[in-house]
């Protein structure tokens, strides 16, 4: 069953009824200023850090699943009927419902009552705000007088606060409202420089800034009273829960269309000009009011979404294809490519299922990104490489995560993540395949942003491939630490309380749980350290890489073979992981992946059979399977992973992450049909066809596909 259709042409996707099994959502914004809309036009928007710097509230998890966002009310003054063109809040019968996600932007639109009504939501290029766009059409027999209410809630900056300081909280929130225009400036008095601002094209005939004012008692967003009555409150925030909602009347003709601009936007003043006039306590709000004279007026947000749609163009022009399925051309054209972009910008760290508050951006996440977005924004890749080294520690090693707006490693999670260098190697080569340009490695950057300490970038590689070679095990294998890859194999950790973090508590000194994993992933990072430094005629050097790697390959067949698969993994006891001595998991997917990806295992036969078992043990129709058989109990030796109902996540799910390493292995023993039939199993537009079982977007591939053993599988 579909939810709706791919209009391949104007690269959007396009979703006939409101009601899709989850929140369908898209990304606004590209550069600074951030958003995430859903089909009803649910979400939030932020300035660069989704938890530092939020500018509207969100409610997670809440019921319905998708609720708070950029709303809009239409009311029929005439009758008192209103309802929501995006269907939710209010969720009325609307006719025509359809909501368009395109490259950066979302158009929504629908009838009511013979009041037709569409908004365009999209953030213009260099620019921190968002533009709604609002047509509203007559198609009645006789004349219209309606009124349109706008709605947001600020969030007051900081995201994960706003969600529980409330003694605080409730009684700090501060507005100003001039000409129409909201300003929400919540500690702008004391330690912040940036407010945002709300304002509408048209005259308006009321506003709204306190939430309970607009609402009224009791009601929620699906019937706010301000909306109910056709009168805003003209409400003055003083603490409590700062909104934005204005009230604009239009009266239409039969045939007559009009259109409302919103912008929602975010300004920071310097410290020297942060009032006007200076010795008050009155916003600043020049910054504000130049961008509001340029995009208010229809034409000139016209012309930024042209520019909006000529620059996807530009980026998905660099990378076309022309296959005979319509399946691979969709994806590798366009919305794989866009949501490349999405995890560039934001790497997992905001969407539905990522609150924005639980973490930053992932290291290793961020530089398996940079593979996918290169070649469409080398410069800005080139950056992100050099803010992400920059957080590596002195050891090689790394913080697991960093605050995009800091650019500091997040010691939230810790480190330790023993692959976590590797990909440092693997992205900056990349960079220097798609690029060329080899003056990167001369950049000197410092470890944990530490003045002083800055190498050349090439060093910071050179310490990433020794990290490694400092912390072997037993076997001669790399230890794990935290985790590898999977971040739910938590070979030290040994958590018996609850509530503890799988991925910062740590029992045991890591000196013998070992990843066969991270061996792989060494030598394919050493491979391309030793062309690097090939490159740089520094042959000594690439000898000894090349020597290393040689080791390691031969450390893998002795200790890492199992006889029909790679094992995944040795545990703190030194027994085995991922062998057919195991009763449950037996077979892991990500070392049958990785290592024939890194070319393991090629000559004497082993690639071809850890892929055969591959075949036989973990793929499904739905994709393939992390490991096999799934864990029925909790594991203290094996961590998180064992944590999770059989089927789900790291214990048996589908990831769709690591099925392309099988894909890969494939074609290396040249078996490149197979790599298709995988790659089609788990490809989001052919899923579309069963949107009830996968029920996410068919327009992105999940993190997770639920695996054989869960009662949904298929269910993305
Ligand atoms: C994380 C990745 C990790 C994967 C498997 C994802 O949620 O972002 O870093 O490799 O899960 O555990």
């Amino acid at each position: 069953m579909k939810y709706g259709y791919f209009d391949d042409p104007n690269r959007e996707y396009v979703i006939t009824r409101p009601d899709t099994p989850l929140p369908w959502i898209n990304y606004l914004g590209c550069q600074a200023y951030f958003g995430i809309i859903s089909n009803t036009a649910g979400g939030y928007s932020f300035y660069r850090d989704a938890r530092l710097r939020r500018l509207t509230r969100y409610r997670y998890n809440n019921a319905p699943f998708d609720f708070g966002g950029r709303y809009i009310y239409l009311r029929d003054d005439a009758s008192g009927e209103f309802w929501s063109p995006s269907w939710q809040p209010t969720r009325r019968n609307l006719q025509n419902y359809v909501c368009r996600h395109g490259m950066g932007y979302t158009v929504i639109s629908s009838e009511y009552g013979g009041i037709e009504a569409s908004t365009r939501y999209l953030v213009p290029l260099d620019e921190n705000l968002e533009i709604w766009q609002l047509t509203v059409t007559n198609r009645r027999q006789r004349a219209a007088d309606l009124s349109v209410f706008s709605s947001i809630e600020f969030c007051l900056w900081d995201a994960q606060d706003d969600a529980t300081n409330f003694q605080r909280n409730f009684s700090i929130g501060e507005v100003e409202i001039e000409n129409g225009v909201i300003y929400h400036k919540t500690e702008y008095r004391e330690r912040r420089d940036h407010y945002s601002f709300f304002a509408c094209s048209e005259k308006i005939t009321g506003f709204d800034t306190q939430r309970d004012s607009f609402l009224g008692p009791y009601r929620g967003w699906d019937n706010p009273l301000a909306v109910e009555q056709g009168r805003s409150g003209n409400s003055v925030a003083h603490g409590w829960a700062p909104i934005g909602s204005h009230q604009v009347k239009l009266s239409l003709q039969p045939a007559e269309s009009r259109q409302v601009v919103f912008v929602l936007g975010y300004h920071e003043n310097s410290r020297e000009r942060k009032f006007d006039p200076p010795n008050s306590q009155v916003l600043n709000k020049k910054g504000a009011k130049f961008a509001l004279a340029r995009y208010l007026v229809p034409a000139n947000a016209d012309a930024a979404f042209e520019k909006l749609r000529s620059h996807w163009n530009e980026l998905l022009g660099i990378c076309q294809v022309e296959t005979p399925d319509v399946h691979t051309n969709r994806m590798v054209n366009i919305w794989n490519a866009y949501q490349c972009m999405a995890t560039f910008n934001m790497s997992r760290s905001a969407s539905f299922y990522e609150s924005g508050i639980g973490r930053g951006l992932g290291f290793r996440d961020s530089n398996q990104d940079l593979l996918g977005f290169v070649h469409m924004v080398p410069g800005r890749a080139r950056e992100r490489i050099l803010d992400l080294a920059a957080t590596q520690l002195p050891s090689g090693g790394a913080y697991h995560q960093y605050q995009p707006l800091t650019k500091r490693g997040n010691n939230d999670v810790g480190s330790g993540f023993n692959d976590d260098p590797h990909w440092l190697i693997v992205g900056v080569a990349a960079y220097l395949k798609e690029t060329g340009d080899w003056s990167i490695l001369d950049e000197t950057v410092p470890y944990d942003n530490q003045a002083g300490t800055e190498t050349p970038l090439h060093e910071h590689l050179q310490r990433s491939f020794r990290y490694t070679l400092d912390h072997l095990g037993p076997h001669g294998l790399p230890l794990i630490g935290r985790a590898d890859w999977n971040d739910c194999l938590n070979l030290n950790c040994f958590s018996d309380s609850p509530g503890q973090s799988f991925q910062t508590t740590t029992n045991k000194d890591g000196k013998v749980a070992e990843s066969v994993f991270i061996a792989a992933l060494f030598v394919l990072a050493g491979r391309e350290l030793a062309e690097i430094a090939e490159q740089r005629g520094l042959q000594a050097e690439a000898s000894s890489y090349l020597s290393e790697v040689k080791k390691m390959e031969t450390t893998i067949s002795r200790h890492g073979w199992d006889g029909e698969w790679f094992l995944r993994a040795f545990d703190d006891f030194g027994r085995k992981i991922g062998s057919k001595e195991n009763a449950e998991g037996r077979i892991f997917i990500e070392t049958q992946g990785f290592c024939t990806l890194a070319g393991i295992g090629l000559d004497d036969g082993s690639a071809r059979a850890a892929l055969d078992s591959t075949r036989k043990m973990l793929a499904t129709q739905h994709g393939i399977i992390l490991q096999q058989p799934a864990y029925s109990k909790y594991y203290l030796e094996l961590g998180e992973i064992s944590s999770y109902p059989p089927g789900y996540k790291e214990n048996a799910g589908i990831f769709c992450h690591n099925n392309p390493w099988v894909m890969i292995g494939e074609t290396r023993v040249g078996n490149g049909d197979a790599a298709y039939d995988y790659y089609t199993r788990i490809n989001p537009s052919a899923r579309e066809q069963i949107s009830e079982v996968h029920r996410c977007e068919p327009y992105v591939y999940a993190q997770m596909i639920a695996g054989r053993d869960a009662p949904t599988h298929g269910e993305a």
